[in-house]
C-alpha cells in the first residue's frame, strides 16, 4: 500500500511580531507544497527497516527495526487517535537514535525534524516497517511554515494507513480529510512542531492543515473564507534569520518606548482586521477586485512601515522593497523579518511582462522569486498512481 499526502506552506500577511503582544494576524496558505509518500514493504520484500529519504538533498537515514524497538521502547501497541507529547526522556532517546545517523554538518538543522518523523511514526504504528518519501517545493527555514508542513503530511500519511481514519480507497486524485480527521492530523501535526520549535503557536500546522487563511489572536484561530484569489510573489533572500533573537529585539524595543510600541501594536492591530474584513468581502467584478487589490496594497505598505519601525526590516528585504516599487508594486516582509521572505502582491490585470522584468531583476540581486496563489486547498492525500 502506498499512499501521497502534500500539504501547504503559509505566509503571513499582516500582524507578525505586533501579534506577540497581543494584537491581531493574519495568515494563509501558499500553492507550494511539502510531499509525503509512505510505502509499506510487502512480505516478499523481506525489509525489516524504517526508512526515511529526502530526495531534494539525496539523503536517506534508515534504522533496523530491531535498533528502534531497543532505542525507544515501549511502543508495541501503538495509540494512533490520541496524539502524545514527546517527554524529555523520550526526546533523549531519539536524539540517540538520530544521531547515529552522522547527520552532515551542514544539514544538523534536519535533526530536529528527523526526531519529529520518528516520534510520530512510533506513536501512530509502532515498530512496522516502512519507506517515507519527502519532497518539497517550500525553502527551508525562511518563515514558510516549512517544518509545519512536513509534520502535517507525515501525520496525514501515518493516520491514514492506520486505522483511526476511514479512507475511500478507490478515490482517484488528490482527496480532502472529513473535519474530524483534519482535527486529528492538526494535533499530531503540532506534537511534532514541538519537538522542532519547542514553543510552537500552532498557526503554521493549522494554516497547513486547513488551507485558506486564518485570523489569530491571542493564540485564539479563526478560519476566513478568502472571496478573491490573491497571487503574491514570495522573494527569499535567502538571509538567514533568527526568529527568537528578532522577536527579543522587538520587546527590548518595547521595554525602550513603550507608548510608542504600544502605538504601533495597536495600528497593526487595526490593519490586520480590516485586511481581514477585506479579504473576506464580496467583490463581484474586476472593478470591485481591483479596488480591493488596491486597499490589500496599501494595507501591506502600512504594515511594512510598521515593522521597520519595529526594527525588524533588513538591507535585503529595503532591496527587494526599493526593486518592486519601481514597478510599482507593493511588498511587505512575511514571518520574523531580518531576512527571510518578502511578499508582493501581483494584481490581477498586472502584465506577465511586468512579472518577468520585477523576477529577473530581483534574480540578479540573488534573491530566489517563487510565485504562489494564496489561500487554497490545505492538506490533500492522493492513493499512488491516481494523482
Ligand atoms: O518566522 P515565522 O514565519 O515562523 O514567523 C514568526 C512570526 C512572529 O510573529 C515574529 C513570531 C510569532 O511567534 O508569532
Amino acid at each position: 500500500m502506498e499512499l501521497k499526502a502534500r500539504a501547504p506552506g503559509k505566509i503571513i500577511l499582516a500582524g507578525e511580531h505586533a501579534v506577540v503582544h497581543g494584537s491581531t494576524a493574519v495568515a494563509a496558505s501558499v500553492n507550494l507544497y511539502t510531499y509525503v509518500t509512505l510505502r509499506f514493504p510487502t512480505s516478499d520484500e523481506n525489509d525489516d527497516s524504517l526508512k526515511i529519504q529526502l530526495k531534494d538533498m539525496d539523503l536517506e537515514f534508515s534504522w533496523p527495526i530491531g535498533r528502534l524497538e531497543e532505542g525507544l521502547p515501549g511502543f508495541t501497541s501503538p495509540v494512533s487517535s490520541t496524539p502524545k507529547s514527546c517527554l524529555p526522556e523520550s526526546l533523549k532517546l531519539i536524539a540517540a537514535l538520530v544521531e547515529e545517523k552522522n547527520i552532515p554538518e551542514a544539514k544538523i538543522g534536519l535533526a530536529a525534524g528527523i526526531s519529529a518523523f520518528l516520534w510520530l511514526y512510533v506513536c501512530i504504528h509502532g515498530y512496522k516497517s516502512a519507506t517515507v518519501i519527502v519532497t518539497s517545493e517550500l525553502p527551508l527555514g525562511s518563515g514558510l511554515g516549512s517544518s509545519a508542513a512536513i509534520c502535517v503530511a507525515l501525520s496525514a500519511t501515518f493516520l491514514a494507513l492506520s486505522n483511526s481514519v476511514n479512507l475511500d480507497l478507490s478515490h482517484q486524485g488528490w482527496l480532502s480529510f472529513s473535519e474530524s480527521e483534519l482535527e486529528l492530523v492538526n494535533k499530531w501535526a503540532f506534537e511534532g512542531e514541538k519537538i522542532i520549535h519547542g514553543k510552537p503557536s500552532g498557526i503554521d500546522n493549522t494554516v497547513s492543515t486547513y488551507g485558506n487563511m486564518i485570523k489569530f489572536r491571542l493564540g485564539e484561530l479563526t478560519r476566513l473564507e478568502s472571496t478573491v484569489p490573491l497571487k503574491m510573489l514570495i522573494t527569499n533572500t535567502k538571509v538567514g534569520r533568527n526568529t527568537k533573537a528578532l522577536v527579543a529585539g522587538v520587546a527590548e524595543r518595547t521595554n525602550r518606548h513603550p507608548d510608542a510600541m504600544a502605538s504601533v501594536f495597536t495600528a497593526v492591530d487595526f490593519i490586520s482586521k480590516e485586511l481581514a474584513e477585506l479579504i473576506q468581502s464580496p467583490a463581484a467584478d474586476d472593478l470591485a477586485i481591483t479596488e480591493k487589490e488596491e486597499k490589500l496594497e496599501e494595507l501591506m505598505e502600512m504594515n511594512q512601515g510598521l515593522l521597520q519601525s519595529m526594527g525588524v526590516s533588513h538591507a535585503s528585504i529595503e532591496t527587494v522593497l526599493r526593486t518592486t516599487l519601481k514597478y510599482k508594486l507593493a511588498s511587505k516582509l512575511t514571518g520574523a523579518g531580518g531576512g527571510g521572505c518578502v511578499l508582493t502582491l501581483l494584481p490581477t490585470l498586472l502584465s506577465h511582462t511586468v512579472v518577468d522584468k520585477v523576477m529577473a531583476e530581483l534574480e540578479t540581486c540573488g534573491f530566489q522569486c517563487l510565485i504562489a496563489e494564496i489561500g487554497g486547498k490545505g492538506l490533500e492525500i492522493c492513493f499512488e498512481g491516481s494523482s
